[in-house]
Order: C-alpha cells, then sequence, then structure tokens
C-alpha cells in the first residue's frame, strides 16, 4: 500500500553525521513527521572538496532518496546547500527541495538590529560566498564577516565541547572577527556548530545572537508543509530510518551527541 503524499517521510541528506542536529531540529519542530536519512560517511569532509565533486556527490545523495518516495527533500549539508541546491531543484523540479542557507540568512535578517552580521562554515561554504548573497538577498544593506573554521568538524565529532581548553583556544582564534561589537548576530553555516554552541557563545559574548540554521529550515519546513496541507497525520506508524555509505561503527558512536538520542538501527548503502 502507498502512503497518501501527505504522509510520505522527508528525506534529508547530509555528508555524514553533521545533519543528525537537523534531524534534532526537525523532530523538535514537527514530531509526527518522518525522515528517511542519508549520511554519505563513504565521502565526508565535504567542506573541503571543490564544488563540482560537491554537486556531483549531492545528486547521487538525493537520487537515492528521491527513489524512496519522499515528499520533501532537505539539503541538511551546508557546503551541499551552498553548492547544489539550484542543481537538484533543476534536476527535480517537482520535488520541493529546502536548503538550510535561505533560513539561515532569512532569520539572521530578522534578529539582526544593527545589519552586521556574522557567518561561520566549512571553507567551501564560505567561499560559495552563498550566505552574503542569501544575507544581502534579504536585506542589500547588511554587513557580512565571513570566517571559515574547519577545526570545529573534528573537534565536535570528538565530543570536545566547552571543557576543552583546546576548543576555547581554537574558538577564540576563529572568532576573532566577531569580537569587540562587529557583529550583533552570527549564523551556525554548518551541521556541526550547534555542538559547540557553548563555547562559541562565551567567545563572541552574550550580546551577539546566534543563528542555528537547522532549527531556522525545520520552522521553513512547518510552514511549507502546513500551506501545502501536508503535515502528516499523528495516527499514522512509521519510523525513521537511517543510511550511511560507510564507518558505521564511527557514526554510531557519534551519532547520539549529534542527535540528541542513541540512534538504535541503520543501513549502510553504497549509491
Ligand atoms: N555537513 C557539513 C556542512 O554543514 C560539515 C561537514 C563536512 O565538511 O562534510 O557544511
Amino acid at each position: 500500500m502507498s502512503l497518501r503524499i501527505k504522509d510520505a517521510p522527508i528525506g534529508v541528506f547530509d555528508s555524514g553525521v553533521g545533519g543528525l542536529t537537523v534531524v534534532k531540529s526537525l523532530r523538535n519542530r514537527l514530531p509526527n513527521e518522518r525522515v528517511i536519512y542519508l549520511g554519505d560517511t563513504a565521502r565526508l569532509p565535504y567542506g573541503t572538496r571543490s564544488p563540482a565533486t560537491v554537486e556531483r556527490y549531492a545528486v547521487q545523495n538525493a537520487n537515492f532518496l528521491e527513489a524512496m518516495n519522499i515528499k520533501l527533500l532537505v539539503i541538511a549539508c551546508n557546503t551541499a546547500s551552498a553548492i547544489a541546491h539550484g542543481r537538484l531543484r533543476e534536476l527535480q523540479p517537482s520535488l520541493p527541495t529546502l536548503g538550510v542557507i535561505q533560513p539561515g540568512a532569512k532569520q539572521a535578517v530578522r534578529t539582526s538590529r544593527s545589519g552586521r552580521i556574522g557567518v561561520i562554515g566549512t571553507e567551501a561554504t564560505v567561499s560559495s560566498g552563498a550566505y552574503a548573497k542569501a544575507i544581502s538577498g534579504f536585506n542589500p544593506a547588511a554587513e557580512v564577516i565571513s570566517q571559515a573554521c574547519p577545526l570545529f568538524v573534528s573537534l565536535a565529532e570528538e565530543g570536545w565541547t566547552e571543557h576543552e581548553a583546546a576548543t576555547r583556544l581554537i574558538a577564540e582564534r576563529y572568532l576573532e572577527p566577531f569580537q569587540g561589537g562587529r557583529v550583533d548576530t552570527l549564523v551556525l553555516g554548518c551541521t556541526h556548530y550547534p555542538i559547540l554552541r557553548e563555547v562559541i557563545s562565551e567567545v563572541v559574548g552574550p550580546d551577539v545572537a546566534l543563528i542555528d540554521s537547522g532549527d531556522a529550515l525545520a520552522e521553513e519546513v512547518a510552514i511549507l508543509l502546513a500551506e501545502s496541507g501536508q503535515l502528516r497525520s499523528p495516527d499514522v506508524p512509521g519510523e525513521d530510518q537511517f543510511f550511511v555509505t560507510d564507518a558505521a561503527q564511527r557514526f554510531r558512536r557519534v551519532a547520539e551527541l549529534f542527535l540528541g538520542s542513541p540512534l538504535e538501527r541503520f543501513d549502510t548503502v553504497e549509491l
């Protein structure tokens, strides 16, 4: 029996484990929805790769999820959202596809009073300029300061959060451009950065609002599904499903920290 489209799952992909922070945001905002998650653990990180490679991987991930009768595709990975969102929409115009860049940028513009907004992300996200472009689309007068923070990905996966002196030192170095009142809002433009939220907040200070692009995306998904009459009925049974492309043991170990609850079942697939 095929699911009615409104009861179909949401497809979510990421370069690996980081997108589980976005699944957590979706679960919090939309507890009745079901998710099929693909973490491309065989090929992560995406953040240090060329745009052509990220786009190729993103298309393969999207093809895998599209074949599973999803009602909506979420690009949880900021790097893939920055580089491949347009291409994925072109390839599948009938499948609603949301990335994290536009929702994060919109939320930042709504939050900032000064119009001075910081963005942190992977090298590929920052050099794509996607956040800066999206922010100026919502507020042409906004000033954007961007900084790549590649080591944050490894620190988050190690679980080295606010209590590690090394993390604090690295955060102070990366976040120097945002100190001294230079921005009033900072976009956490990478799936891993919510794990380091406390240390980031301590370093930039309490006057800088932090924007979680996963939370902003979950809000957009909620609005889209409500407006299109596609919210899932609460009484339909079903479970989230998780797939990875490699390194299942590591995924299991790190997943709990990112998802906020243990991940019992997942399968390994080849794309
Ligand atoms: N998921 C990536 C992002 O949000 C971070 C990890 C990676 O570089 O693959 O940009």
